[in-house]
């Protein structure tokens, strides 16, 4: 490279584990349970409103922070859903997918020598982009599951003991992905006790927000008024309408917040996929598309709990998202990396280990034997996926 100095902005990220995984399981010929999005498609109804978007013209750059349509479309399915009215012109902004929002979001509102405080295990994104901001990550890990209590839980004393002077931001997501988890409102009135008289903003990455099973409401911050004066509220048209390859997404936040956030966006991607804008308004026009899907994964949730209960894993029960845990200590000690190759080489299953969710995944206190499964797939993968698993 002769003299020229090529330094990292991101130290310490190298290739994931979802593509390590992936790769794996192509190679193997394994049955992927691994990454979290469906093997199905998307209604046709919708893949026709992109067509009739297109073929009408939508095609050139639409305003940088999304069509008025489709922000007002998100603001009266968050007041119906939530009881939150956001105003569309200046607190509603359409997004490359949660990703881009989340980052812009934590670029926005954190600032060098700032601690932003993350609940572990966590998304991948967090940890890079707070760093990238000049901040530090501050990780609060949750209760693991144990023979006393089947799922993962958060200690909220323990997010209130992070706390430092220097914290800027608290980034939370829920349903919760790998733990399959969700909010009680309990656990809104934690979190506006332990934000009260600070000021710290929150990143409520809500992408599940509406696969939420067994007649549970979505907790999203927005509905209690303290914490969405303080909160950026993002979800993602990828996991609600099975397009994950769209990537379009979107952010609720007050205006001050937005404005500070539209600055990224503008200079990021400055706006978001024309007809996909369009065709997305126009579909969710039917708050039956949105409703229905709890009812539509709970019964692949059910599929693969059950099937999976019928062979030597336990599987643990989800509350939400694309996702269930497993424990296989029956089977193997190997720690969770190994466990989920040798499972895909050997087995021809492609899964995930909770570890990677842990900033030390070779750590002893992340690994608890514990798998991620995806069940947003059709039917018979996960029948197939179940047979294999059953010969172990
Ligand atoms: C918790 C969580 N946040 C954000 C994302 C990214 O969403 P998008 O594809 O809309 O960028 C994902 C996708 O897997 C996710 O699981």
């Amino acid at each position: 490279m002769n003299n020229m100095e090529l330094r990292t902005r991101m130290p310490g990220v190298g290739t994931t584990i979802f593509t390590v995984m992936s790769q794996l399981a192509t190679e193997h010929q394994a049955i992927n349970l691994g990454q979290g999005f469906p093997d199905f498609d998307p209604d046709p109804l919708l893949l026709d409103e992109v067509n009739k978007a297109m073929r009408e013209g939508h095609n050139q750059y639409p305003p940088m922070p999304g069509i008025p349509l489709l922000r007002e479309g998100i603001r009266e399915k968050v007041k119906t859903l939530y009881g939150h009215d956001y105003d569309s012109t200046t607190e509603i902004t359409v997004t490359s997918g949660a990703s881009e929002a989340l980052m812009m979001s934590i670029l926005a509102l954190v600032h060098p020598g700032d601690e932003v405080i993350v609940i572990e295990p966590f998304y991948d994104l967090y940890n890079p982009v707070i760093s990238l901001a000049g901040a530090t990550p501050v990780i609060v890990p949750m209760q693991a599951p144990d023979n006393e209590y089947p799922t993962y839980r958060v200690d909220w004393q323990r997010v209130r003991d992070a706390i430092s002077a220097r914290t800027r931001a608290l980034i939370i997501n829920f349903p919760h992905n790998p733990t399959g988890i969700n909010l009680e409102p309990d656990d809104l009135d934690a979190l506006e006790s332990i934000v009260e008289d600070t000021g710290i903003f929150l990143i409520s990455d809500e992408v599940y927000e509406h696969v939420v099973f067994d007649g549970a409401e979505h907790q999203s911050l927005c509905r209690r008024k303290s914490l969405a004066e303080r909160s950026v509220v993002i979800s993602s048209f990828g996991k609600t309408y099975h397009v994950t390859g769209w990537k379009v997404g979107y952010c609720c936040a007050p205006a001050a917040i937005t404005s500070e956030i539209r600055k990224l966006h503008q200079f990021n991607v400055f706006t978001v996929v024309s007809p996909m804008q369009t065709a997305l308004a126009r579909y969710m026009a039917d708050p039956q598309h949105h409703l229905d899907l709890a009812s539509f994964y709970q019964s692949k949730r059910d599929r693969l709990y059950n099937g999976l209960a019928s062979t030597r894993f336990k599987p643990v029960k989800s509350a939400g998202t694309f996702f269930l845990l497993a424990d296989y200590r029956e089977i193997s000690d190997m720690p969770e990396a190994d466990f989920s190759k040798w499972l895909t080489i050997e087995h021809g299953v492609g899964v995930i280990p909770v570890s990677a969710f842990y900033r030390d995944p070779g750590a002893q206190d992340a690994n608890h034997g514990l798998v991620r499964f995806c069940f947003a797939k059709r039917e018979t993968t996960l029948d197939a996926a179940i047979e294999r698993l059953q010969k172990l």
